[in-house]
């Protein structure tokens, strides 16, 4: 969850590298940062907790930096416990993304000649290399120290006695910058782009050994030397400036009438790919974890309405199954990241079970995306904001597809991503967006709200909740619309602002009689409908697209919330307590 930088290069200006790198990475936690630099043939670190924001690094010249910006796990948020660490020596340096799950064993046996200066289970790993490197090359300390951790880890080790810089990843990511007068490392491809578009993706259990002027890859288990495998990106780094808007949500939104233009021109036999192994097979499993798992279920409706069995699982909760996976079922993996620790553990069991992997996702040589058969990419560019809006109706512009052409009208589902497209356009410049800035001025200091939708529009719900809790902190809950009934309902009080969304589809009359019993309590109804009623003391109105009317429902809530935050004068891009993307259990 951490992001983690390196660079060794000709230019001394190696700090300032490294703090350019951790404020693209800052979206990967944002409790505190720091940068170590060599110097000769010492080791000097700064700290602190907190956002980077406009801070300056205060570390002078140097040609080898390293940096970390932290998702705090172990050991509160405090200067002791941000990265990077020193060894008791101040020889070694290391900063890490992942979990050292057995670190309270090895630190219990450390702890007799190494001196601890934070609660993280980064420092034992530290201790345990410089114990290691008593009595070996600091190179194989790291690597048996590495299979000696326990966890999905990646580490980069600066020494203050060699002009290199080490690195060793199983699970959370880590990508090579091949630059002109420096090489780079960093837990993603983004941070990267400023320098070079020329990348080496590190793959499970292998170690780098980088110097300014080449990088060495070995088998971190058997010390076998690797060829590296190079990537050459068609991506700019401009495509990431903020621009005109004032967040990275607001821009993000109003990224998706393009790229839904774009994948309603998706090549099609991409499509078909994914769609004859659902068809092919008896059941198919679609996982994605937080607004990824909505997406999942809203596939796992549309493909069941459309006669297919199809089963949406929680990435967290996969093992469930475990007993029941078998090659001849498919899976479909959502993941905007496509590194999200309980999809790359999913996609470890699937592929042990020999099972074929469907990939849905916007990074292109992510896990996810290396390790799948089929690959299905948003191309939707780089979602910063945590609150994922972008990738989302992404997911549900390729799920529509895909379910169009299992029912042989994959035409007609193109057209409707199509005006799905235009209708998101309308919502985001029309006069729907005054509409809900009033609307959120009026809502703003309410702290529960109550999203209902039924069938396809459920998961719907589920995703506009999510979306107002995570950036406005208001405790909003998506309910399917049936459900009310059995208990929710008592919670609902005068005011309570109630989101009904009311496709004109065979949910439509049931949904505007849960309306009406909300507002016998009471409730606020706030209708996102094609047709307007009554019972609706506001109507946001969308056009009727059939399934695909869920993204611009979706988009209307994506404006809610992002308004929300602001009414409430909260940074939407960086809510409390997130990360971008999830690579710790
Ligand atoms: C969504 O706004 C959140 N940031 C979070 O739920 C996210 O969707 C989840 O962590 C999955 O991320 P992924 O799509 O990168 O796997």
């Amino acid at each position: 969850m951490c992001g983690i930088f390196g660079i060794i290069g000709k230019q001394d200006n190696a700090a300032q590298t490294v703090l350019s790198g951790l404020k693209k990475l800052e979206y990967r936690g944002y409790d505190s940062w720091g940068i170590a630099v060599k110097q000769a043939d010492k080791l000097v670190v700064e700290r602190h907790v907190g956002k980077i924001g406009q801070a300056k690094t205060t570390l002078s010249a140097s040609t080898i930096a390293l940096g970390h910006t932290r998702w705090a796990t172990h050991g509160g948020v405090t200067i002791g416990n941000a990265h990077p660490h020193l060894d008791c020596q101040q020889k070694l340096c290391l900063v890490h993304n992942g979990i050292v799950e057995n670190f309270r064993p090895i630190k219990e046996k450390l702890s007799k000649s190494h001196k601890f200066n934070s609660e993280t289970d980064t420092e034992v790993a530290l201790h345990l290399i410089e114990d290691k490197a008593k009595t070996q090359s600091v190179f194989k300390a790291v690597q048996s120290s590495f299979n000696q951790v326990h966890g999905m880890n990646a580490f980069i080790v600066l020494n203050a006695d060699s002009k290199e810089l080490i690195a060793v990843k199983n699970g959370s990511p880590l990508t090579i910058g091949l630059g002109k007068d420096a090489n780079y490392i960093s837990s993603d491809v983004w941070a990267l782009l400023d320098h070079t578009n020329k990348v080496i993706f590190l793959e499970d259990n292998q170690m780098a050994q980088i110097s300014q002027n080449s990088v060495k890859l070995f088998n971190a288990k058997t010390g076998k030397s690797i060829k590296p495998k190079i990537t050459t990106l068609d991506w700019q780094a401009e495509q990431s400036k903020l621009g005109k808007f004032h967040h990275y949500m607001e821009k993000e939104i109003s990224d998706q009438p393009q790229i839904l233009d774009n994948l309603s021109r998706i090549d099609p036999a991409i499509i078909a790919k994914a769609a004859k192994a659902i068809k092919a097979t008896t059941k198919s499993y679609i996982l994605g974890c937080g607004t990824a798992s909505y997406a999942a279920m809203f596939g796992e409706y549309i493909f069941s309405l459309a006669g297919f069995d199809t089963e949406a699982i929680i990435g967290s909760e996969f093992s469930k199954n475990k007993q029941l996976l078998s090659p001849d079922l498919v899976f479909l993996m959502l993941s905007q990241s496509g590194e999200t620790i309980d999809v790359v553990e999913a996609v470890n069991l699937a592929k042990s079970k020999n099972m074929k992997i469907i990939a849905i996702t916007n990074v292109l040589g992510s896990t996810l995306y290396r390790k799948s058969d089929t690959k299905i990419l948003l191309r939707a560019g780089q979602e910063v904001a945590v609150a994922s809006t972008k990738a989302f109706t992404g997911k549900l512009a390729i799920l529509i597809q895909i379910a169009y052409w299992l029912t042989k009208d994959f035409k007609a589902g193109q057209k409707l991503i199509d005006q799905a497209a235009k209708a998101t356009k309308t919502i985001i410049t029309g006069s729907t967006r005054k509409q809900i800035k009033d609307l959120a001025k009026q809502i703003k200091d309410q702290d529960n709200m109550f999203v209902v939708g039924r069938l396809s529009s459920y998961p719907i719900a589920l995703e506009t909740a999510l979306k107002i809790k995570e950036v406005s902190y208001i405790h909003a809950e998506g309910y399917a619309g049936g459900e009310l009934k059995h208990g929710p309902i008592a919670l609902i009080d005068q005011n309570t602002p109630c989101l009904v969304i009311a496709p004109n589809d065979q949910t439509y009359t049931d949904s505007i009689s849960s309306a009406h019993e909300m507002k016998a309590r009471g409730g606020f109804i706030i209708g996102i409908s094609p047709k307007n009623d009554p019972v609706f003391d506001i109507h946001l109105k969308v056009p009727d697209l059939k399934e695909a009317t869920s993204i611009p429902n979706t988009v209307i809530a994506q404006l809610l919330a992002y308004d929300l935050a602001i009414a409430r004068g909260l940074n939407p891009d960086k809510p409390r307590n997130l990360a971008k993307s999830v690579t710790v259990k």
